[in-house]
């Protein structure tokens, strides 16, 4: 009794994206708000943001280069002059309006500018929606090694809204859709048959499914928030999908992290029946 559920503990709202936006909003009283967006979500996603919360009309906008290759320390850097140079004090926050990319930067910045100021998630993309976004961790890569400087550190909200994905092309879709998958099967039962019965992602309702995704990721998350044990099965496929992704990389030649990790899922658990004897 009076327990709050998974989703009022993270400070997740799924239900009513510009009502629950704007009431947050109203109820935190920020001294300024800053919006983070790439040269994609400033034309896909910002639009739609400020016609829904009016609150952020006169938001001051930062703009950074879209894809992981710029999810670096010179973006970093970046960012915290605009901060700075447009006077951010510690009661402004920095909206994160992208995918995991930009969720990830933000976070990190917000995170350490001023020894931490408030950062809010808005996720865009399947993948951030379902999974990226959620758990704490915001990293930058530095010397070709992925997420390797960061902070364990939550946002203040993460507010989802499926209309945004609207917009995000297929392949995107697709992506994202590998990490649906990983929750599905590491859940089994009711959320792994309705991922089973998909046939075309065009037709999904995705509200759902990214609300079902989200309480598998965080159902973990809470029984070990740093990793030590539990949560490493977040990492299904990660393994064999890591070495693939890099391997391509390394070669220069152009890969989307799903993909990498779906082809991961399908050889471990083939490795799974074949060298552990697990059932079929
Ligand atoms: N912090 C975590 O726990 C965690 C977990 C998983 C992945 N990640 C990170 O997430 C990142 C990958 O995230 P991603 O797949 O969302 O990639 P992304 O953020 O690079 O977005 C993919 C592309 O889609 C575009 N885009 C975003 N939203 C759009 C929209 N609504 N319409 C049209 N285009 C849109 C972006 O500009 C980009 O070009 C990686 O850096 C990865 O390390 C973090």
């Amino acid at each position: 009794v009076g327990q709050k559920n998974t989703f009022e503990r993270n400070q997740i709202f799924t239900k009513n994206f510009s009502g629950e936006l704007s009431r947050f909003l109203k109820k935190k009283k920020y001294s300024n708000h800053f919006i983070l967006v790439d040269d994609h979500t400033v034309n896909y996603c910002l639009p739609v943001l400020l016609r829904e919360v009016a609150a952020l009309e006169s938001s001051s906008i930062i703009e950074i280069f879209s894809g992981e290759a710029f999810k670096n320390i010179e973006t970093a850097e970046h960012v915290w002059e605009q901060l700075t140079e447009r006077h951010a004090d510690r009661r402004s926050v920095l909206i994160n309006l992208g995918g995991g990319m930009v969720c990830d930067l933000g976070g990190f910045v917000a995170g350490t500018y001023k020894r931490g100021i408030d950062f809010i998630h808005i996720p865009t993309t399947l993948l951030s929606q379902s999974d990226a976004a959620y758990g704490g961790k915001q990293a930058i890569d530095f010397l070709n090694y992925k997420n390797q400087v960061g902070i364990f550190k939550d946002p203040a909200g993460i507010f989802v809204s499926t209309v945004f994905l609207d917009s995000l092309p297929a392949e995107q879709v697709n992506n994202g859709f590998a990490e649906v998958v990983k929750h599905g099967l590491l859940a089994g039962g009711e959320l792994w048959k309705k991922i089973h019965t998909i046939r075309n992602l065009e037709d999904v309702k995705w509200k759902e499914l990214v609300r079902d995704s989200i309480k598998v990721k965080l159902a973990v998350v809470e029984k070990d928030p740093f990793e030590t044990g539990l949560r490493k099965i977040l990492n299904f496929g990660h393994t064999i999908g890591h070495a693939i992704e890099t391997n391509l990389m390394n070669k220069g030649e152009e890969t989307l992290h799903g993909f990498c990790i779906a082809a991961g899922m399908i050889g471990e658990l083939f490795l799974s029946h074949t060298v552990c004897g697990l059932s079929r």
